[in-house]
């Protein structure tokens, strides 16, 4: 079977893990987790990063900084993991879902101001597939109405808007390194902290309330409870993974742009014969081969392709249920219909197989399968 995804681990990730183990404390903020950041900051124009155990726990951090609370409403696609919506409604707010562009299948921005409400308090704007959001438009709506920003940026680690990495326009931005994305520590995340002012507080809610942090760097000489907050730190053998990962980063772009441009080019043929629409990557917008996806006429060929690359031992898959046609959204009020592009695009998108080590055959054989079905 090609597999939809797999992880790309050498001997580099294990000696990092093993040194972890014997030579590291192996909880949290370790030697590894300084490093990492250490490499995000020498790599990517970022402000404040805090490595989190995961995208989800980012989210929430950040809509706990973002202090929403009962009454809040919050602008979000519909098209989107669950953690996006979870992270809200944990903190007693409310998702109110907009409709996508369905060339981008992110947050249409046009869309935007006619759900703003006097309880509007943020945007989760998400980059889907590591294309960025047109976040010009985004950020100037927040400006205009004072509402704050969190990019949930869980695909675009190393992608771009413009000159700017995802995760550093916004007020906060969250990142996920879990095994299916491009670099993974299994479970794990960022938080990208803008403003100096609420990195203290970002701290404090990631070490359980208290100001560890501080004194973990000698700025005070006893840490206590100053917060509301929870455990949101990695293990630093998990760190020791990522960091593995990181030196390699290059390597594992390159590899997954190979792949993407491959598959690009090789079905451009079906999109000119009118079977596929390939995906669209806006002038503002430097992806970072995250996912490949293929949108197909209807739900019904998309489901017949799937089965068939499937016989033909291919997973290859479709993406999110809409979050306001699932249980949950129907629990929460919102109805099918409402949301007319997310819904019929959410029904065409096929996701091939992309990782790192995908090999040649198995990507040629890949392509050949789809233009064979089609
Ligand atoms: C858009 C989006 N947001 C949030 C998450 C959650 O990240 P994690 O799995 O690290 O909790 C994901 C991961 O699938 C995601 O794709």
């Amino acid at each position: 079977m090609i597999p939809f995804t797999k992880t790309s681990i050498t001997d580099v990730e294990k000696k990092y893990i093993e040194e972890a183990l014997i030579t590291s404390k192996i909880c949290g903020d370790g030697k590894f987790t300084k490093k990492c950041t250490e490499w995000f900051y020498q790599n990517c124009k970022i402000n404040h990063f805090l490595l989190t155990t995961s995208g989800t726990h980012s989210l929430e951090l950040a809509a706990i900084l973002a202090e929403l609370k009962e009454g809040d409403e919050v602008l979000l696609p519909s098209y989107t993991f669950v953690s996006t919506a979870d992270a809200v409604l944990l903190r007693g707010a409310k998702p109110v879902f907009i409709d996508i562009d369905k060339r981008t299948f992110n947050m249409d921005a046009n869309l935007i101001e006619e759900k703003i409400t006097p309880k509007t308090k943020a945007i989760f704007p998400v980059h889907y597939a590591g294309v960025a959001c047109d976040m010009d438009q985004i950020m100037e709506i927040a400006k205009k109405y004072e509402l704050i920003v969190v990019e949930d940026a869980a695909q675009g680690v190393l992608a771009y808007y413009k000159d700017m990495p995802l995760g550093t326009i916004g007020d906060y931005g969250c990142f996920s390194f879990h095994e299916t994305k491009n670099y993974v520590m299994g479970e794990g995340g960022a938080i990208i902290v803008k403003d100096d002012g609420k990195l203290k507080k970002a701290e404090i809610v990631r070490e359980k309330g208290t100001n560890r942090s501080q004194f973990i760097r000698g700025e005070v000489d006893k840490y206590t409870w100053h917060e509301m907050g929870s455990s949101y730190l990695p293990s630093d053998i998990l760190a020791a993974l990522l960091y593995g990962q990181l030196t390699r980063a290059n390597e594992i772009m390159e590899k997954r742009m190979h792949i993407w441009n491959y598959y690009n080019e090789s079905l451009a043929e079906l999109e000119k014969k009118g079977k596929i629409i390939r995906p669209y990557v806006p002038s503002y917008a430097k992806h970072n081969a995250h996912m490949y996806y293929i949108v197909l006429p209807t739900e019904e060929i998309r489901n017949q392709l799937m089965t068939k690359l499937k016989e033909k031992e291919i997973s290859a898959t479709f993406h999110y249920i809409p979050l306001h046609t699932s249980p949950m959204g129907k629990r929460l009020g919102c109805k099918k219909g409402e949301l007319p592009v997310t819904e019929e695009y959410a029904g065409r998108l096929l996701r091939l197989p992309l990782y790192a080590d995908m090999k040649k055959e198995d990507l040629e054989f890949v392509c050949k399968s789809i233009k064979e079905i089609l």
